[in-house]
């Protein structure tokens, strides 16, 4: 079927989206919620459950340390569970869970609160306190979105560790967060084979000693985990116990009140703990997912990461739960058995919005049409993504093969650290592939030079965001200055938030983002530290300095080059390649898996010490390296 409403590269929606659509009008909202960016997010959140309302919408008294909804009691399960269970939504689908091996887990709000409530009391019969980080290392079960909402309603909070990541990114986050309680499974399915959590777990818990209670779902049941007694605790035998009782109440919660930390990596090796908040990451989460996805009472939504991102966090718990929404989750890859995987299982559960990262659309891509269209999709009505940005290419193949050119793709633009969409389309939003259009209600962003003068259209600069927003993160966990240092001060005097990447606007006011300007890497939408690949690197006892960059890569977006320098006694060759690109693996997680290894003998650095990557990443490309005074040979 041709595509009538295609016009200059503009994909304009159809009159059925527009009339479903709750926003009809973008323009005359948005400047509206500029204007009185307070009174905005004051009816926002009025749309949720408040214990107290608060006293005062935004609190900028102690800038960049903005807060939100100041004297307001809530917790975010008050919104996200509580308040269905007095309505109709109490018999309706929370989730649906698809195993891998084709396992089906459904719970309806009713039976997910009291999985939740079961799961706290369990939580307090092991001490678990208010404010406390409750580590969680898992796999993409029920028992991960059950534990974070658990931790959630007794105030603790929940720092999840992506279950791909290994040892030493795993000992790192627990040592920051000084957990004591650490909930992890035998393992998961992916690509057919068991992964192997416990064990993981276990080489952790001996490198940072703070765990004294580690609580493991049985999910695989094909390893033999080493349990330590008086440590180690099996999931459903403490479900099963007398303590696992169904009722609990919700802990009252300040709005300001920590939620959860999420890791995420900077420029350092060392990686930064977000904060987010009850108060207004939850109006954030739940306004944003309301407008975008433009979400119904009847709708089935597959946000199709892994609850361990923020993109997990926010688009597949806290915001859809919020909304009452039923959310779809699968453990495995979307090519096993087979790459109808995904299709297969959109057309069985009649899903209606499909939210999905660039880097899986190019891997399935490549599989061909055919497998698409082995399914009837009709169900489906609009289309994300997020994570990276799209290319033109893969966008079209989402919307004509996926999407059968009737659903528009909302190409989401955001953060760990922002909490939710900050640039992205709402149903109604005029399309153009590759560009994530324009600024979420309430919300100004600018493209600007280094001295914070905004750009003229179509010109690369620095993407930074001029306002405080509910979602944002509040602080860097135990490194306030690192907070500052970050996100406020290169632009302080202005008192505009740096995102990290560059972007352009076009004539427009459509922005497209183009990438990571500091030193990290967005490796299949992944991010990654280049200076935490280097460490794991020198950790090897035959490297003696390393570089890791990012080049780009037709399916992942980058792939990792690294450079390395061996010690004396070593000499290069493909064996020690092989180890060092299993060292990475065993020390961050698959993820990190570099590309190439280069063996060299210098680097190029600033007299400082500081490896100039720029310098190698031109060289590698065969570009200009751009101003190199500063090289020190
Ligand atoms: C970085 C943030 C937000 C959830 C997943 C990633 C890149 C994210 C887009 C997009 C172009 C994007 C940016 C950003 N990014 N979404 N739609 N178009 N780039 O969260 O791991 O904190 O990474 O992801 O570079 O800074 P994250």
């Amino acid at each position: 079927m041709e595509n009538k409403r295609t016009k200059n590269d503009m994909y304009y929606p159809s009159d059925e989206i527009v009339s479903k659509a709750t926003v009809k009008e973008y323009e005359k909202r948005y400047q509206e919620s500029i204007k009185d960016r307070e009174g905005f997010w004051a009816k926002e959140a009025e749309t949720l459950d408040w214990y107290k309302r608060w006293d005062k919408v935004l609190d900028d008294s102690n800038k960049p340390f903005y807060k939100w909804f100041t004297g307001g009691k809530t917790n975010i399960i008050h919104n996200a569970i509580d308040r269905h269970l007095k309505t109709a939504t109490r018999n309706k689908l929370a989730l649906i869970w698809e195993g891998e091996p084709g396992d089906v887990r459904t719970f309806s709000y009713h039976a997910l609160d009291r999985e939740v409530s079961k799961f706290t009391n369990v939580l307090k019969a092991m001490g678990v306190k208010k404010g406390e980080i409750v580590t969680l290392y898992m796999p993409q079960i029920p028992e991960l979105i059950i534990a974070m909402l658990a931790c959630a309603k007794i105030g603790a909070v929940h720092s999840v560790v992506y279950g791909g990541f290994s040892v030493e990114a795993l000992a790192e986050r627990i040592e920051d967060a000084n957990s004591r309680v650490l909930i992890t499974a035998d393992g998961g399915f992916r690509r057919g084979k068991p992964t192997r959590l416990k064990e993981i777990a276990n080489e952790a818990m001996k490198r940072s000693p703070t765990i004294e209670v580690c609580i493991t779902v049985r999910r695989t049941g094909k390893e033999d985990c080493f349990m330590e007694t008086d440590r180690d605790f099996w999931w459903h035998e403490l479900m099963g116990m007398p303590i696992a009782s169904p009722y609990c109440e919700t802990e009252v919660m300040d709005a300001e009140d920590t939620l959860f930390i999420l890791y995420t990596s900077g420029t350092t090796g060392k990686p930064k703990g977000v904060v987010h908040t009850h108060g207004g990451y939850a109006v954030y989460t739940a306004s944003t997912f309301r407008y975008v996805f433009d979400i119904k009472p009847e709708d089935r939504w597959w946000c199709a990461a892994d609850p361990g991102w923020i993109t997990g966090h926010s688009y597949i718990v806290y915001g859809p739960l919020i909304c009452g929404a039923t959310i779809m989750s699968y453990e495995g890859a979307p090519n096993h058995p087979y790459p109808n995987r995904w299709w297969s299982m959109i057309e069985k559960y009649g899903i209606n919005i499909l939210y999905t990262s660039p880097t899986a659309i190019r891997g399935l891509m490549r599989f061909g049409s055919s497998w698409v269209e082995k399914h009837n999709l009709d169900s489906l009505r609009l289309l994300g993504s997020v994570g990276e940005p799209i290319n033109p290419e893969a966008w079209r193949w989402y919307y004509e093969v996926v999407g059968k050119n009737r659903c528009p793709i909302m190409d989401t633009w955001w953060q760990t650290e922002t909490g939710g969409f900050m640039i992205t389309p709402l149903p109604i939003t005029p399309l153009k592939p590759g560009s994530a259009t324009k600024p979420f209600f309430g919300n100004e962003m600018a493209v600007v030079d280094d001295k914070g003068n905004e750009l003229p259209p179509g010109e690369e600069g620095t993407l930074v965001i001029k306002n405080p927003w509910p979602g944002m993160a509040r602080n860097i966990l135990n490194d306030p200055d690192r907070y500052i240092e970050k996100y406020w001060k290169a632009y302080e005097k202005q008192g505009w938030y740096l995102a990290g990447d560059s972007a352009r606007m076009d004539e427009d006011g459509y922005f497209w983002i183009i990438g990571r300007m500091d030193d990290v890497l967005k490796v299949s939408g992944y991010r990654l530290g280049s200076a935490e690949i280097e460490s794991a690197l020198v950790s090897h006892p035959a490297v003696t300095e390393a570089a890791a960059i990012g080049l780009p890569d037709e399916l992942r977006g980058n792939a990792i080059h690294a450079f390395v320098i061996l010690k004396d006694k070593f000499s290069p060759g493909k064996e020690l390649e092989k180890e060092l690109k299993e060292h990475v693996v065993s020390e961050i997680g698959p993820i990190a898996k570099p590309q190439e290894i280069i063996f060299t003998d210098t680097l190029p650095k600033t007299r400082s010490g500081k490896i100039m990557r720029r310098v190698l990443k031109a060289q590698a490309l065969g570009q200009d390296p751009g101003d190199i005074t500063t090289l020190e040979d």
